[in-house]
């Protein structure tokens, strides 16, 4: 069946998705304040490669250039970060000037081209200045991130319609406190539980905070998700499956819903009691306009004795046989389509828009192409998945790809390459890849 535009109806947003650290480079340019991202990528041994943030794609010199290029793909949406410490140097206080003009510049050039703006808050990057003391597993971050998205929304809220107030909260929680994978790489299981427990708090109370100061724009933020799987029907397996969903799927959405956190499915939650004030629990619901869903991949788990906690163990892609990208992620389009069904199942039927979704191949460019054809075939067998979703009736309304330019992928460097187009690290050359020019052709097609 061939896929088209228009069976996701007429009001189906369409995007590509990329993050402020990712792609924008000039890390002590114009009065930019360090961020965690700065100091771990700089510091040896964090990232494999050895490779840092520093310079990226460059995004912060070469935004119109990229803009240009997505308008003649016809992207009509464009979701992108705020740096908070491009906008504020030391996470509080001072307000820097030219990084407010940057976002300036950025957003008014999208709408001069008709992309519309979707901002995330928070991708990743806390100020430094905040991290020493305490970053998220400090209770005072409620104060400053609300001082944050005050200044992003009074000075970016007369153009900007769509916010979400946090990108992945399990991902930066956990990997950043936890496992210490990301920054500010720390190790530490009471931190991971006081950041976790700040993390849900700053998403509910950033949604209020942008509905109280501005009536007219739609407020969502963004989660992590992979559907899981047990690796046998064994009692053990099934039970370490559970537990794994509840981490990875539903600690952070089910309190933003007013259900508080499923305790009952992950005991070990009980320990983020110590950081939970009287009054919290009221504190953590919000009514988004949307909730926002990030999918890449599936999970299989089996029990294991081995693993402290919670006593389950990810069985990698990679000893399973089974089709994988660049970052060893299985490829598994149905795993969209049952996290739609679940998401989509919560009471209150909240919109669901798909704000990330994409894979990384091993691309090579030859003689000015890049034939990704695999990207093509992932891209489109997860649309599909979409679609399936919201014929049977799931409110999913929107989809962004991640990503537009290849970047920095985290703690992976540079290797892993998301994007419709190419870029060249050490010319800065930018090259658009077939998925690109896929992507283009399946938005053109005719509307209602
Ligand atoms: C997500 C992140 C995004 C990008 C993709 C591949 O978890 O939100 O920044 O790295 O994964």
């Amino acid at each position: 069946m061939q896929l088209s535009k228009d069976d996701f109806g007429a009001d189906f947003t369409w995007g590509v998705s990329a993050a402020a650290y990712q792609i924008e480079g000039a890390h002590q340019t114009g009065g930019k304040g360090a961020s965690v991202w700065d100091t771990f990528s700089n510091t040896k041994g964090k990232i494999k490669s050895g490779e840092t943030g520093n310079v990226a794609c460059d995004f912060y010199h070469k935004y119109a250039h990229d803009l240009l290029l997505m308008h003649q793909l016809h992207i009509p949406n464009f979701r992108f970060s705020i740096s908070w410490s491009r906008v504020l140097p030391n996470g509080t206080g001072f307000v820097n000037r030219s990084g407010i003009e940057f976002y300036n510049r950025l957003i008014d050039f999208c709408l001069e081209l008709d992309i519309e703006p979707w901002i995330t808050l928070y991708h990743w990057d806390l100020p430094y200045e905040l991290e020493k003391k305490g970053g998220w597993a400090n209770r005072e971050i409620i104060d400053w991130f609300n001082e944050y998205v005050q200044l992003c929304i009074s000075r970016f809220g007369d153009r900007v319609k769509n916010w979400m107030v946090l990108n992945e909260p399990m991902v930066f929680t956990g990997a950043g406190y936890f496992l210490g994978i990301h920054a500010p790489g720390k190790r530490n299981l009471r931190s991971f539980f006081a950041a976790a427990h700040h993390a849900a708090l700053c998403q509910a109370e950033g949604g209020r905070l942008i509905r109280s100061l501005k009536s007219d724009c739609k407020i969502g933020t963004t989660f992590s998700c992979s559907h899981v799987e047990p690796l046998t029907q064994d009692a053990d397996d099934i039970s370490a499956a559970v537990r794994m969903d509840t981490l990875m799927n539903r600690m952070f959405i089910e309190p933003l819903l007013g259900l508080s956190y499923p305790v009952k499915d992950l005991p070990l939650l009980e320990r983020m009691g110590e950081f939970i004030l009287p009054g919290d629990e009221q504190k953590l619901a919000f009514d988004m306009d949307f909730i926002g869903i990030q999918n890449y991949t599936r999970e299989i788990i089996r029990y294991s004795r081995l693993v402290p906690l919670i006593n389950a163990k990810i069985v990698s892609a990679g000893r399973r046989n089974v089709e994988t990208t660049a970052m060893d992620w299985e490829v598994y389009p149905e795993s969209i389509y049952h996290l739609l069904k679940k998401f989509g199942a919560y009471p209150g039927k909240t919109q669901l828009i798909v704000t990330e979704n994409g894979a990384a191949f091993p691309d090579i460019l030859s003689d000015g192409v890049v034939a990704d054809e695999k990207r093509i075939k992932y891209l489109q067998s997860y649309l599909k998945q979409v679609l399936r979703a919201k014929q049977e009736g799931v409110n999913v309304n929107g989809y962004f790809v991640w990503t537009f330019l290849d970047n920095f992928e985290w703690a992976e460097g540079y290797r892993p390459r998301f994007g419709l187009v190419h870029v060249d690290f050490s010319t800065q050359k930018r090259t658009i890849k077939n998925s690109g020019r896929w992507y283009k052709n399946f938005l053109d097609a005719a509307t209602y």
